[in-house]
């Protein structure tokens, strides 16, 4: 049953613009309709992961190559788990293990996959903007999917943050969204800024000085920049915490993780100063302690952080059936 509606939403005008675009780059990629439908595309597939449905057959043609030149735990996985239960095939490359280890670059190991009959790579990598270089000298049949590069841009992360704040909150217009820590080296808030100002929430952007971008950039955001946490998040309908990413931080900042505690930590009393009613998101993976307290990340009312990871799932197979809906399978 799930397999038919999906075909359905493969037949719509909004379906077709989205597989025409093979790639998966960054989310400013797509209109608003376009994300609605691979919203509505996540629901079908959360319905499938939640029902006793059959295998899905009609994506078994595609091989999809996973290719993490960083760490990953929530992507990586749920990309695998994505393409499985799609009834596709999955090839984990182990980069240390790997021919790029003697210095192969990207595209030779890119086409040698391809040649193998692999037709979408899932990359994370730590350059800024690598996906969409590789993407444009690939074969046409064959799909990138962006699992994060650099600072720039974390697509399918800013997709199933969409998705799981929708869920509760509904349409997300004139919806108040504080995005608090690192948003300078964070390319998880860079998408989200993008998607949801472009669904017509309001985003505020709240941290030390030292890890927000530009003023320049901010700007061309469209983020408004509080400081103070308990002004930021009185009103917000959702906060979103993100992660000290100590390994981009550089060795000058000098930043004190005990004072960013003391300023910026999302905690059950911070919340009730502040009288907030939002929930609480988080990328994963959490610095326990310092943005979130344990108590809060756990906080089987309030936080979101579960139903994000498992919504990921739904999300990736939603976006990988668009791209792959009109190959024969
Ligand atoms: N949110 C996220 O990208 O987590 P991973 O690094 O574990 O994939």
């Amino acid at each position: 049953m799930v397999q038919g509606q999906l075909l359905e939403i493969f037949a719509s005008k909004s379906a077709k613009e989205i597989n025409s675009k093979r790639h998966l780059i960054d989310v400013d990629n797509f209109s608003p309709d376009e994300i609605k439908t691979i919203t509505q595309t996540a629901k079908l597939c959360l319905q499938w992961m939640d029902g006793k449905h059959a295998p899905m057959t009609m994506f078994a043609a595609n091989i999809v190559g996973n290719l993490f030149f960083e760490n990953s735990t929530r992507t990586r996985s749920s990309f695998e788990l994505a393409a499985t239960n799609l009834g596709a095939r999955v090839l984990n490359l182990d980069i240390d293990k790997s021919s790029v280890a003697k210095g192969e670059t990207l595209e030779d190991t890119a086409f040698t996959l391809i040649s193998m009959g692999v037709n979408a790579l899932v990359i994370r990598h730590s350059q800024d903007k690598i996906q969409s270089d590789l993407s444009r000298i690939l074969p046409a049949e064959v799909s990138v999917l962006n699992a994060g590069d650099g600072v720039t841009a974390h697509p399918t992360q800013a997709l199933l943050d969409f998705f799981t704040m929708s869920q509760i909150a509904g349409d997300l217009t004139d919806k108040k969204i504080v995005i608090v820590g690192d948003i300078k080296h964070s390319r998880v808030a860079r998408s989200n800024i993008l998607l949801l100002k472009k669904m017509g929430a309001k985003v505020e952007a709240c941290g030390p000085t030292k890890l927000m971008p530009g003023a320049d950039e901010l700007n061309k955001m469209g983020v408004t920049v509080q400081e103070d946490l308990n002004a930021a998040i009185a009103d917000a309908d959702f906060i979103m915490a993100l992660r000290i990413q100590k390994e981009r931080l550089q060795s000058d900042m000098q930043l004190s993780f005990e004072d960013f505690q003391k300023k910026y930590q999302i905690n059950h009393v911070r919340l009730e100063q502040s009288k907030s009613k939002a929930k609480i998101l988080h990328p994963g993976p959490v610095n326990r302690g310092v943005e979130l307290t344990d108590e809060l990340a756990d906080d089987a009312k309030l936080s979101l952080i579960r139903t994000q990871v498992r919504n990921g799932v739904a999300v990736r197979m939603a976006m990988m059936a668009l791209l792959f809906s009109r190959r024969p399978c």
